[in-house]
């Protein structure tokens, strides 16, 4: 596991306040290993200081559970990753693209901008006196263009008027040495939504309306730093799933998927959205590293509305990177064919087809576990058979139902999922088996887990049509 160590104790040493809110306490740390070994996994913990690439030299690992931000440089975010990736070690998360990408504010703006994804108007300040855009609308919000966890963004980064405004560009120019974003202030409803793997996971709405006392009214650093705190007034109420009618909730993870999409993200994302009081939802951000702190971070609370305990989100993020590394390795060896990511949610009303190969004689005709994720929100798989494998360079059909079936012949014809992944690739032993699941109608399939003797689980999407 790679990470970055939040330690107490850097703002007396004369260094902002806010120098470290990226990084991870130990406690977070410790609660990922746990769910790590629960997994049955043996963890090393490999700090990324500026010498971590050593440890990778000399220590072999199956796969790397990345959390590390970086200490510094405009793209430090990808640069464990970007070692990770020239030495061929495989990991959770993101790529280095995607990590250097989201860090930067304004860029992934352009790239939602340009897939017709609405966020807040803006402007990027490369230097303090550029004039202002007349076109922005006052209250305006400034921050530094890369950062996160609220650095640099306070109360009074909001600003009515072009002197204030001026001020705040000096101060985060001064501060941190960085270009400056400043957008129009979205004044609505603060939402966040997370996907895991292919998947919206329910909205989370933050409601700062108890907080007003502290004078604090958004998600500035001192919010996100003493959230919970109700000495200082500092306790958003959470809502999740959000108080959204059903229409505007899906319309919201839609987006967030979109948006996961756009930049690329891999296994795990939180998008960050303003809905602006007349429903037009606004992408403020993509994180592809957000916080896993079991109590503390937003993350693990959408996790746990879908029926992830931390444990097992941990779990999940190793498997969906297990997933697509065995997936690259059999593109590229020709088992399979590319995949199509589909998560729009269907009815299946026909057969599903599935096509099992490289598989054993002896395996080729016996009753397959699946799971099937209900549309429109997200719950827990729901454990269901698929029956009748087929061997080898065939193709053979079978119908697969849920919930409580017990074998195919007492499965109904129709039922209602939402597609998260096509197929399942289980490595046991050195042999591959691959089972491909499609309708007719989309061309879409189910998901396939917890396959009882594999080591691994994982799998892959492919879009078939049924003639
Ligand atoms: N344009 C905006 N309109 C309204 N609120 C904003 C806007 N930009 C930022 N905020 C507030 O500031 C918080 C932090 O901003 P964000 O862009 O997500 O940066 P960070 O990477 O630090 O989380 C947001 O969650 C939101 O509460
Ligand atoms: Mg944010």
């Amino acid at each position: 596991m790679t990470y970055n160590l939040k330690r107490a104790g850097f703002a007396q040493d004369g260094l902002p306040v806010d120098v470290d809110s990226e990084f991870d306490s130990p406690k977070t740390i410790d609660r990922i290993v746990q769910g790590l070994k629960a997994g049955g996994h043996t963890v090393y913990l490999v700090e990324a200081t500026h010498d971590f690439p050593r440890w990778f030299l000399t220590h072999p690992v199956d796969m790397v559970f990345n959390i590390a931000e970086g200490i510094h440089g405009e793209h430090r975010e990808s640069q464990v990753p970007a070692v990770l990736e020239s030495l061929g070690v495989p990991f959770t998360g993101s790529n280095s693209v995607t990590l250097a990408l989201a860090l930067d504010k304004a860029k992934t703006k352009q790239i939602l901008a340009s897939e017709g994804i609405p966020t807040p108007a803006w402007q990027l300040f490369h230097s303090p006196t550029a004039a202002l855009n007349p076109q922005l609308e006052f209250p305006l919000i400034v921050k530094p263009n890369r950062e996160g966890s609220a650095k640099g963004i306070w109360r009074e980064s909001v600003v009515g008027d072009e002197a204030s405004l001026r001020c705040q560009i000096a101060h985060i120019y001064d501060r941190y040495q960085q270009e400056v974003l400043v957008e129009e202030f979205i004044q609505g409803l603060e939402l966040t939504v997370g996907v895991l793997g292919d998947t919206a996971l329910p909205v989370l709405e933050i409601d700062f309306s108890p907080c007003r006392a502290s004078g604090e009214y958004f998600y500035s650093w001192r919010m996100k730093e003493f959230q919970g705190n109700a000495e200082l007034a500092l306790s958003p109420e959470f809502y999740c799933p959000a108080r959204l009618d059903q229409k505007t909730a899906i319309r919201i993870q839609e987006l967030t998927l979109r948006a996961h999409h756009a930049l690329r993200c891999q296994d795990i994302s939180r998008t960050d959205i303003r809905l602006r009081s007349d429903g037009i939802p606004f992408v403020l951000e993509v994180n592809p590293l957000p916080g896993l702190d079991p109590l503390d971070s937003n993350f693990p609370v959408m996790a746990r509305a879908a029926g992830f305990s931390h444990e097992r989100l941990i779990q999940r993020i190793v498997d969906l990177a297990i997933c697509r590394f065995q997936k690259t390795r059999l593109q590229q060896s020709g088992c399979i064919n590319p995949p199509v990511v589909q998560s729009t949610p269907f009815k299946v009303s026909a057969n599903v087809c599935a096509e099992a190969c490289c598989l054993p004689p002896a395996e080729a005709s016996r009753v397959f576990p699946v799971s099937i994720s209900r549309a429109p929100a997200y719950q827990q798989p729901v454990p269901g058979l698929f029956s009748r494998g087929a061997s080898r360079d065939s193709t053979d059909r079978g119908e697969i139902s849920a919930p409580n079936i017990r074998s195919i012949e007492s499965a109904p014809l129709s039922i209602d999922v939402e597609v998260q992944r096509m197929s399942s690739v289980v490595r046991g032993d050195d042999r591959q088996r691959c089972i491909h699941m499609a309708t007719p109608q989309l061309g879409v399939s189910t998901v396939s887990t917890d396959y009882p003797e594999a080591q691994t689980t994982s799998g892959v999407a492919r879009r078939e049509d049924i003639s």
